[in-house]
């Protein structure tokens, strides 16, 4: 081989290794185990595999990797399977649910969100999961691996005002609050407004969020219950590259404002 064709090689290499972001492995404490599963989603999501809670998910081309880390069962008539993950290059979160009949192991539906729209996707699915729930209170250690997530969202506006003694939403640019001691900048990146859900007796927003401090980056949910404008809670929080899913938060603040008029990125 010619240096000139060496050299090319080198920096093809040394290209394709950038732009991969370097992989954490860590262990997670779940209720429920998929020991396997797959399918795939009518439009977005061409195809994803599960092997004991990680999953790898290709949506529009992009790989991800992740781990499916919560169930919300008998919900609205289905069992939900949230999943977290990263793309291979560490610059895009893609949070998926796996909607399935409430008892089957069908998967129907996926609801997802990443950095790079605003609103959630839904499409229909085919494709199964096998799914064992512990009893209560048994929890297992599973081993895990996914890229390091390296990018904050670009914050969308919301139209929601937040003030209190450990969080602070002015504008887009300035939310931020205290996690368990420490102080995170907020970004949002996509909304739900269950104003008016179906089949729950008040109704409630949620802002869907990357909490950064530096080290950590931790997706989580602060939902605003519409029928209390003094609280708001943090759940759901899933940090990378700690992987390590803090507790829930609440929030003694005052919040006002309605998701009704969002404005683009
Ligand atoms: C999706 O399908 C492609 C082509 O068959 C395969 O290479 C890839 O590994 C699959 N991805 C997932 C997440 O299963
Ligand atoms: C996900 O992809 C990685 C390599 O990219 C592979 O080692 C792993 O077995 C895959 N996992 C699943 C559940 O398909
Ligand atoms: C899919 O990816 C292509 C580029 O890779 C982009 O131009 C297009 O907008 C994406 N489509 C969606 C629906 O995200
Ligand atoms: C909502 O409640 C109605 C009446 O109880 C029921 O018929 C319907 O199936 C429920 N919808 C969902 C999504 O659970
Ligand atoms: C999903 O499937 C239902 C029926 O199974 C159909 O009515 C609906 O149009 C489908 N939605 C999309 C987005 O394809
Ligand atoms: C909420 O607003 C009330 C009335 O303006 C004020 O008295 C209270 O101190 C505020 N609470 C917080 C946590 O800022």
């Amino acid at each position: 081989m010619k240096n000139r064709t060496l050299i090319i090689f080198f920096y093809f290499f040394c290209f394709a290794y950038l732009v991969r972001s370097k992989l954490v492995t860590g262990k997670i404490s779940v209720d429920f185990l998929i020991s396997k599963g797959e399918g795939k989603g009518s439009k977005g999501i061409s195809n994803f595999s599960i092997k004991n809670n990680q999953i790898n998910i290709t949506h529009n081309g992009t790989e991800f990797m992740g781990v499916v880390y919560l169930t919300h069962l008998n919900f609205g008539g289905y069992d939900l399977y949230d999943v977290v993950s990263v793309s291979k290059d560490g610059n895009d979160f893609l949070v998926v649910y796996l909607y399935c009949h409430t008892g089957t192991s069908q998967i129907s539906m996926l609801y997802y969100e990443s950095y790079d729209f605003e609103q959630c996707v839904t499409e229909n699915a085919t494709g199964f999961l096998d799914a064992q729930h512990f009893s209560k209170g048994v929890t297992k250690e599973i081993d895990f691996s996914m890229p390091v997530l390296k990018t904050d969202p670009t914050p969308i506006q919301t139209n929601i005002l937040i003030e209190g003694k450990e969080i602070s939403y002015q504008n887009a640019n300035t939310f931020h609050c205290k996690l368990h001691g420490g102080l995170y900048k907020v970004s949002v990146f996509s909304t739900v407004d269950c104003k008016d859900c179906p089949n729950f007796s008040s109704g409630w927003y949620e802002l869907h969020s990357i909490l950064s401090n530096g080290k950590d980056r931790c997706f989580g949910i602060f939902y605003l219950n519409l029928n209390d404008h003094k609280s708001v809670y943090l759940e759901y929080l899933f940090c990378n590259p700690s992987l390590t899913r803090p507790k829930m938060s609440s929030y003694v603040a005052n919040w006002s404002g309605s998701l009704e008029q969002i404005s683009q990125h």
